[in-house]
């Protein structure tokens, strides 16, 4: 039989999907003097220099890991604890731009719209053995975040503990019973056109430059709302569920000298908000990197991030968004970075790697833009 705490853990498993925080944000820009640089990020109307830059097109990629269920029929009808095999990445090639944009007082209120394609070529190369179609038992979140009541009106309809699915509908979402007008929402956004994103997208509200209430670039709002939904994190004080942080534009350094190489890095932490979980997660400065060439400084997620708080965290390295989800999915690092290493020992999984497992954030030393991996 499944022990609770397997029972507790086969729940997070719905989370399946082990987004890596990371997300690669190439902007190369020209050589530009500190005034153009300062041009360039404070960007308080549609006719900033800036502008262009900031509302894209901007090409990213971002890589999905699913755990498959190998033992399904042991698993629903012996009790046996999954036997999980990681399989991955799949790299996504996404393009986004801001729709739906309004400057005032200060802010700027936008809407992303994306568009993940599946990138065949960088798949491979990370992966040579996955595919687009590749099939996948997961967890039905569904299913298992239903009622009572529910449950037996799936089961009849032969619904159960597990559904397999390609792995273009587990990352991009799904259409669960048609019927019933009932989908299951993918891992990454991607929108149909820009009509849908203007019209069902969820808008975020950034301070500029020009604002005196916030610092620049952080968040001021989510559809509209200051303050995360109480409903979400019950245990969180007020202070806690206030929407806040960075998202992918970080202030750069305030004083470049002429002839300087080297950079100090502005802060030694940053908090990045990602909107999709209503979490903030502090980042701290580790280290000088080149990659490709450009000069960075190299954030990583502070491992106290991931320690039991009781508010989002009831497990170490495992967040709790099934307020946020209305269905129980929670979120690790991939393979449980900096989680109890009993989740990893429970599931035989083998422990993380910090280097190959781990997420952060670069930022661009001589500019204000960011660079995150
Ligand atoms: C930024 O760094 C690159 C690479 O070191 C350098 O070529 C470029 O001149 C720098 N830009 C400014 C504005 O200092
Ligand atoms: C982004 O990708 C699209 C299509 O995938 C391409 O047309 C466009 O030129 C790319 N933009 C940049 C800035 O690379
Ligand atoms: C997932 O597991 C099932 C059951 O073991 C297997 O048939 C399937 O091929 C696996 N999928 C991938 C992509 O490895
Ligand atoms: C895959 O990614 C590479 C590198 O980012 C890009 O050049 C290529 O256009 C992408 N292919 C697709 C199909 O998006
Ligand atoms: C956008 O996509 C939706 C859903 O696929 C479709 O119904 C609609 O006609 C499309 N709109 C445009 C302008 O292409
Ligand atoms: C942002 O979204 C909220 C909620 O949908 C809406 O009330 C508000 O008007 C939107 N703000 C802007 C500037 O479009
Ligand atoms: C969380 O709750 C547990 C059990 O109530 C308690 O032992 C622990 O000290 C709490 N941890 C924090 C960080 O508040």
């Amino acid at each position: 039989m499944c022990s609770k705490k397997v029972a507790g853990i086969a729940l997070f498993l719905n989370g399946v999907i082990l987004v890596a925080l990371g997300v690669i944000i190439g902007l190369l820009l020209p050589n530009m003097t500190l005034e153009a640089i300062e041009e360039a990020t404070c960007v308080n109307s549609k006719d900033s220099s800036g502008y262009k830059l900031w509302e894209g097109p901007h090409n990213y990629t971002t890589k999905v890991y699913i755990w498959n269920i190998t033992n399904k029929e042991g698993f629903i009808y012996r009790g046996e604890k999954p036997q999980l095999v990681e399989r991955g990445p799949y790299v996504y090639s996404i393009t986004s731009k801001q729709v739906n944009v309004k400057f005032e007082k200060g802010q700027v209120t936008s809407t992303t719209f994306e568009q993940a394609k599946f990138n065949k070529t960088l798949t491979e190369k990370e992966c040579p053995t996955c595919r687009e179609d590749d099939e996948l038992t997961i967890l039905d979140t569904v299913y298992i975040g239903s009622s009572e009541q529910t449950i037996s009106l799936l089961q009849s309809l032969n619904y159960g503990l597990t559904t397999t699915r390609k792995q273009s509908e587990i990352t991009l979402g799904y259409s669960y019973m048609p019927e019933f007008g009932i989908s299951v929402p993918g891992l990454v956004t991607s929108h149909a056109n820009e009509t849908e994103a203007k019209k069902f997208g969820t808008n975020s509200t950034f301070y500029t430059c020009e604002s005196e209430e916030g610092d620049r670039f952080t968040f001021a709002a989510i559809a509209g709302e200051s303050k995360v939904n109480k409903n979400f994190f019950p245990y969180a004080s007020p202070e806690q569920l206030k929407i806040r942080g960075y998202y992918l534009q970080f202030p750069g350094v305030e004083s470049l000298k002429a002839c300087q190489t080297k950079y100090t890095p502005l802060a030694k932490s940053y908090e990045l908000f990602i909107a999709d979980f209503y979490l903030a997660f502090p980042f701290t400065y580790k280290e000088d990197v080149e990659i490709h060439d450009i000069p960075m400084h190299k954030y990583v997620l502070k491992k106290s991030a991931l320690e039991v708080n009781n508010v989002t965290l009831f497990t170490r390295g495992v967040f709790d968004t099934s307020g946020v989800m209305r269905a129980p999915i929670y979120v690790s690092l991939p393979r449980f970075l900096y989680g109890d290493p009993s989740l990893n020992k429970d599931l035989d999984l083998p422990l993380p790697d910090e280097e190959e497992h781990g997420s952060y954030v670069s930022e661009v030393r001589n500019l204000s833009v960011l660079l995150t991996d």
